[in-house]
């Protein structure tokens, strides 16, 4: 799947998305929330935040930002910050593997059924670590290739309509996590059945001054 065709596809769901994907994703998206566990002020970032239906469950006191490459799932999610008065919540078109905020913005970045979306799951986690702040919290939730060998087979077989259907029904956690390096803390499993799965993981980045300390010896040797 390249940006292209995810936008097209996020195009044509945009309309019926929150029938088709509304309450099943919901239990999912009020897990990782309450996984937050923001404080007043706290600053997080939600990629790929679709139509937004998970906004209106932050605390008003928490800033949100969200970003989505489909201008069709962004312009329902504006129509809903509109109508439930939503102030403390930015929303932007922006490609969440190459987005355009400063390094340490947030506090928490969240991907909430993104990961097998987007054409490169590893730049997305690189740039989720890059704009998060050193020792904040990266949380996504994703529906990944089931350990039962009669559904695995039915996902890899799906797996050519992933164009179609807008994700990767074969989208493996083990491969995730070794190509990303992410180590979750926490592991949850959430929705339908615990088809879906909660990962936590910390931001464990050198903060800016021991990084600047890194590249400053490397530059001395
Ligand atoms: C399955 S939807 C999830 C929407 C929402 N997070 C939810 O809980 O329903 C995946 C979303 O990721 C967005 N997306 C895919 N690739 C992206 C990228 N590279 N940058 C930003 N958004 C992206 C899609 O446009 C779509 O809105």
């Amino acid at each position: 799947m390249n940006l292209e065709s995810v936008q097209k596809t996020y195009k044509r769901y945009a309309p019926q998305y929150d029938l088709l994907f509304g309450a099943i994703f919901h239990p999912g998206r009020k897990a990782v929330i309450e996984d937050l566990e923001c404080r007043p002020g706290e600053a997080v970032l939600e990629v790929g935040v679709g139509t937004g239906l998970s906004l209106p469950l932050y605390d008003r006191s928490v800033r949100v930002t969200g970003i989505d490459i489909s201008e069709h799932m962004l312009e329902v999610a504006r129509k809903r910050k509109a109508r439930l008065g939503l102030d403390n919540v930015d929303l932007h078109v922006m490609n969440a593997q190459e987005m355009t905020f400063p390094d340490d913005s947030f506090d928490k970045v969240v991907a909430m059924y993104v990961a097998s979306v987007v054409p490169d799951p590893v730049a997305l986690v690189e740039e989720m670590r890059r704009v998060c702040k050193p020792d904040g919290q990266l949380i996504f939730v994703n529906h990944f290739n089931s350990n039962n060998p009669v559904i695995s087979r039915i996902e890899k077989w799906l797996e050519p309509l992933a164009n179609t259907l807008g994700f990767h029904p074969g989208f493996s956690m083990d491969e995730f996590l070794a190509r990303t390096g992410l180590q979750p803390q926490q592991t949850i499993p959430v929705n339908l059945f615990g088809y879906w799965q909660l990962l936590r993981a910390s931001n464990d980045k050198p903060a800016r001054s021991e990084a600047m300390t890194e590249q400053d010896i490397a530059v001395a040797v």
